[in-house]
């Protein structure tokens, strides 16, 4: 089964969980209500009156931040389950099923383009970035976050005594013994498990695939943000909130259409 119908299918059995495991902000590894959410609200800034397309826009957790900004906006995604609550959180906002491959707008209708943490699950993103520009006025911004890739390096060691998760050396004082950990910059497609039974294929990319990409489709990027845990994450997970003090978890690059 290709990515996008396993994806798709992830989302339509155990979406409303997800949604539910950040919702209900459940002791998880889910952090994105204190990352990556208020990290992307606060960069796409003062959107008054811009058309805005939210693309992978699950929920509409973020379309609901953009309404409450003054945008007019749109979103798609690829997964029926998602888009039905997207519509239950923000009901005067027109949601589509169906994959950023094919979006299915005319050229040049939005000032803003959005992408939340959506285009991980996507192997070329050459002519997805180039069906963004598509549907982009000249001028017009495209804002995508992703993992980044400091993060998707990371490597697990477990012994009797420790558990890292972790970049670089690390030594055992008693035994002299030396671990290197890391998985390196390197593209791959990586599986993993969002909650239990959700299984996730997601590819990584490099610093330099990504800007290469984002230029042989027509952008320039004029901002990179690494996203900073809130101060309220602190409060609901002190520890979590000190480890992505520490490192990027998510990244958002900003880029304009040519
Ligand atoms: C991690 S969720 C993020 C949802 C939302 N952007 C947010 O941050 O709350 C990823 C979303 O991307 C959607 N997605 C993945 N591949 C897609 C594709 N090819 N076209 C449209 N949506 C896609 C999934 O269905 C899912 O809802």
């Amino acid at each position: 089964m290709n990515v996008e119908k396993h994806t798709k299918n992830m989302y339509n059995k155990f979406g409303r969980e997800y949604q539910r495991t950040r919702e209900e902000r459940h002791k998880s590894r889910v952090y994105n209500e204190f990352l990556e959410v208020p990290c992307m609200v606060k960069a796409v800034g003062n959107i008054k009156g811009k058309k805005l397309l939210d693309v992978g826009c699950g929920a509409g957790v973020h379309i609901k931040h953009y309404i409450s900004k003054g945008a007019k906006c749109c979103g798609i995604d690829l997964s029926q389950t998602m888009i039905e609550m997207a519509k239950q959180n923000c009901p005067n906002v027109k949601f589509k099923v169906g994959s950023m491959t094919k979006l299915p707008y005319k050229n040049s209708s939005f000032d803003i383009v959005t992408a939340s943490l959506s285009i991980d699950y996507i192997k070329d993103l050459i002519p997805i970035l180039k069906e963004i520009s598509r549907v982009l006025k000249k001028g017009g911004v495209f804002y995508y976050s992703n993992e980044s890739p400091i993060a998707s390096a990371r490597e697990v060691y477990e012994d009797k005594n420790f558990k890292i998760v972790g970049i670089g050396k690390f030594v055992d004082k008693k035994t002299g013994k030396q671990i290197a950990l890391g998985r390196g910059w390197d593209e791959r497609l990586a599986e993993w498990e969002m909650v239990p039974g959700m299984l996730m294929k997601t590819y990584n990319k490099t610093f330099r695939t990504q800007l290469k990409n984002l230029r042989k489709a027509g952008f320039e990027l004029i901002d990179f943000i690494d996203c900073k845990p809130t101060p309220a994450f602190k409060k609901y997970d002190s520890k979590a909130y000190e480890v992505f003090s520490k490192f990027p978890l998510f990244s958002i690059y900003v880029s304009q259409k040519k």
